[in-house]
């Protein structure tokens, strides 16, 4: 088990790839679903155990509600089962949850699954969990700016605009990782990536196991992070 240094707060996954490893096994995209459901609680609980700080899985695009209505209705319904089913293993771990997205769009059953589980691991002191739902990178600076506008803000800077993003108090992630083999971002954190280490991964979501993890982990101490100054 890697030993976490100071300098790795926050990991950031792009879950990618359930609906291909599902497709390859001759099954439904939603058994694909199912099976990241259970790699996800997997890695929350190994990152729970090195004590990492900060968790974000991209669980759910604004751009995925254009999938068809019987995959997007299975992973809500999905979604609302496992946190309800999950949230006493949360309360152990002394996790606790938050969204980031636009919660507003989600189906009712799934807010009201998520506002009980984020309302009960408020004062949890562990590791924070971010479900990036119904999430979309340029809607997240939008809606930044609507707020800064709102409150007739002077001063506009880099700061400001941080500080209206979803989830303000978090720092920027160090690790972004995305399984299933694309190597794109599909419009995930655009803000706070700018100085992310990116391990793009072959594994489908599903075959992604903490020794992966454990692997990028090593990978990113060895990289020089220089934010553009000389090493
Ligand atoms: C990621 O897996 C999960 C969601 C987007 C909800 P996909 O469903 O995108 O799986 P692939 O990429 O089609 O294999
Ligand atoms: C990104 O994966 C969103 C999530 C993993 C939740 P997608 O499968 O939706 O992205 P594209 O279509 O490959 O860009
Ligand atoms: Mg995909």
């Amino acid at each position: 088990m890697p030993i976490l240094s100071k300098e790795l707060k926050h990991i950031a996954i792009i879950m990618d790839g359930n609906g291909r490893w599902a497709l390859q096994k001759g099954m439904d995209r939603e058994e694909g679903h199912i099976e990241g459901a259970e790699t996800a609680k997997k890695i929350i609980q190994f990152c729970s155990n090195i004590r990492l700080p900060y968790l974000t899985l991209y669980a759910f695009s604004k751009e995925n509600w254009n999938r068809p209505k019987r995959e997007v209705s299975s992973i809500m319904k999905l979604l609302s089962k496992i946190i309800k089913k999950d949230l006493q293993s949360l309360m152990d771990l002394n996790i606790s949850l938050q969204i980031a997205g636009e919660e507003n769009e989600l189906p009712l059953h799934v807010r009201k699954a998520l506002e009980l589980a984020i309302q009960k691991t408020a004062n949890n002191t562990g590791m924070k969990v971010i479900l990036a739902l119904s999430y979309s990178g340029r809607e997240e600076i939008v809606s930044s700016l609507k707020k800064i506008i709102n409150n007739k803000s002077k001063n506009i800077n880099e700061d400001l605009v941080e500080k209206h993003l979803y989830c303000p108090e978090v720092p920027s992630p160090d690790i972004l990782i995305r399984t299933g083999g694309d190597k794109r971002i599909s419009n995930f954190l655009l803000w706070q990536i700018a100085y992310s280490e990116i391990f793009f991964e072959e594994e489908q979501w599903p075959d992604f196991r903490a020794e992966n993890l454990s692997n990028i982990i090593e990978r990113f101490y060895e990289r020089k992070r220089t934010f553009g100054n000389i090493a």
